[in-house]
């Protein structure tokens, strides 16, 4: 048995735009943290060019974390690690202007209030309503229709 003398540290984390809370539990002595019950989070990202690449695949990134983070700010992370990655910078970060629609685990999302945990994997892919530019890069400008998201999803 390990038995740890500090102090016990509990943060609570709350996201106004998703009305989304979070509580944080680690144990600290002399202001170091001593236990964090998880450090990571695994981005699989969607990569692919289509100027020179038939088909896409995923690409898995760690990112160390002992608190939530929005998918904005782990595909910013993702960004800083792998220049050549492609994502949308966005401006509002108030789930107002729409600019990081973006697939997360299959389900179309606002990537700037979707919270992503320590300990959780997830998969980051373009919103499918539209035409990719590269990875996770839409083309806005390009909304597809149902017949042409059906002929995408079978060619991938
Ligand atoms: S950054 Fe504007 S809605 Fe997410």
């Amino acid at each position: 048995m390990l038995v740890l003398s500090g102090c016990m540290t509990v943060k609570r984390i709350l996201n106004p735009l998703c009305r989304k809370t979070t509580i944080s539990i680690g144990i600290e002595r002399g202001g170091v943290t001593l236990f964090s019950p998880a450090t990571n989070i695994i981005a699989k990202v969607f990569r692919f060019d289509p100027s020179n690449e038939k088909e896409g695949y995923l690409q898995s990134f760690t990112i160390k974390t002992s608190e939530p983070l929005s998918v904005m700010t782990i595909l910013a992370k993702i960004h800083d690690l792998d220049p050549t990655f492609a994502c949308r910078t966005s401006t509002c970060f108030k789930g107002q202007c729409g600019s990081c629609l973006i697939r997360v685990n299959g389900k179309n999302v606002l990537g700037c209030v979707e919270l992503v945990h320590p300990g959780e994997e997830v998969i980051l892919e373009p919103h499918s309503n539209f035409r990719i530019i590269r990875d996770v890069a839409v083309d806005f400008s390009q909304p597809l229709s149902t017949h042409q998201k059906n002929d995408e999803e079978k060619d991938q």
